[in-house]
């Protein structure tokens, strides 16, 4: 498939998708949020894909946030449905993905931006990367999601402050503050994400599609996170990466998923 605003990379068992509007920072307008949704399920609907990167083109901008020249006129119900959707088509359907998505954050992170990093299953940054969530000096809230994941992941009273101040965090901050795993330079950024996506593609698929069902339960209060792990953890018993993944460790071999 191909794309206006997307450029893909299929290397082996890893897809990089890098969202590819420079000239605008790489804001999320409506087109690109269907591309990305797109693009999200080609790959994961491809069994070659282990891993998929979603990052940024350029060296400044992972994505400046929503574009907002699209919804600059919109009223109450237009608002509503404009987060309503892109929740749906993007930011839930990224962090329910059973393929996992590492976001590498290679520059600004802002509103949708932050949203969408956080809305992948970890985060690896550039010492350039500045994230935030700005919304509310433009007279709104984010609205993809980054209520709810910036105070998941960072504890309640920093994402209030963050969110309040629409104030940005630069990497190492992010890092301290549990919102990105590593910090590495610009050059060393997509290196540090493959390198990982390449231990990660040499375990069960089956079982990590299973981990994030798993994790994700334990943040959805329809859930209970220990239920769903026991019975995601019974239902493993039954699959074909189980059987190889015990008697690869039982003949001493590495398994072959
Ligand atoms: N929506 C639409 N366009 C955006 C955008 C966004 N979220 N972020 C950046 N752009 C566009 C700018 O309008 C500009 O376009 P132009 O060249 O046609 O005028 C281009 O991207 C470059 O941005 P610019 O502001 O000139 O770069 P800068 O280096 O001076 O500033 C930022 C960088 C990220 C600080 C600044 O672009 C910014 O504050 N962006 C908006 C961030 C935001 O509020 N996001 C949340 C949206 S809900």
């Amino acid at each position: 498939m191909s794309y206006h605003n997307l450029l893909i990379q299929e290397n082996g068992s890893i897809t990089t998708i890098a969202i590819n509007r420079p000239k605008k920072l790489n804001a999320l307008n409506k087109e690109t949020i269907q591309e990305l949704h797109d693009a999200f399920a080609d790959a994961d609907a491809d069994e070659n894909c282990r891993v998929i990167i979603i990052t940024g083109s350029g060296d400044k901008a992972f994505v400046a946030g929503a574009d907002i020249s699209e919804f600059a006129d919109f009223d109450v119900t237009q608002g509503a449905d404009l987060a309503r959707k892109g929740q749906e088509l993007l930011f839930d359907f990224v962090a329910h993905l059973e393929t996992p998505v590492i976001a590498a954050v290679n520059g600004f992170a802002l509103g949708g931006g932050l949203e969408l990093a956080m809305a992948s299953h970890f985060r690896i940054a550039s010492d350039q990367a500045k994230m935030g969530l700005p919304e509310v000096s433009l007279g709104v809230i984010p609205g993809y999601g980054g209520t709810q994941r910036l105070a998941q992941l960072v504890g309640k009273g920093k994402a209030m402050e963050l969110i309040m101040t629409a104030g940005m965090i630069g990497a190492e901050d992010a890092k301290e503050w549990g919102l990105v795993n590593h910090v590495v330079s610009q050059e060393e950024l997509l290196p540090l994400c493959q390198k990982i996506a390449g231990k990660i593609a040499r375990n069960s698929g089956t079982a990590i599609a299973a981990a994030i069902r798993s994790i994700n339960a334990g943040f959805d209060k329809s859930k209970n996170g220990f239920e769903t792990e026991i019975l995601e953890f019974g239902s493993l018993f039954g699959t074909e990466d189980f059987t190889e993944g015990t008697t690869a460790f039982l003949e001493k071999r590495k398994p072959a998923f």
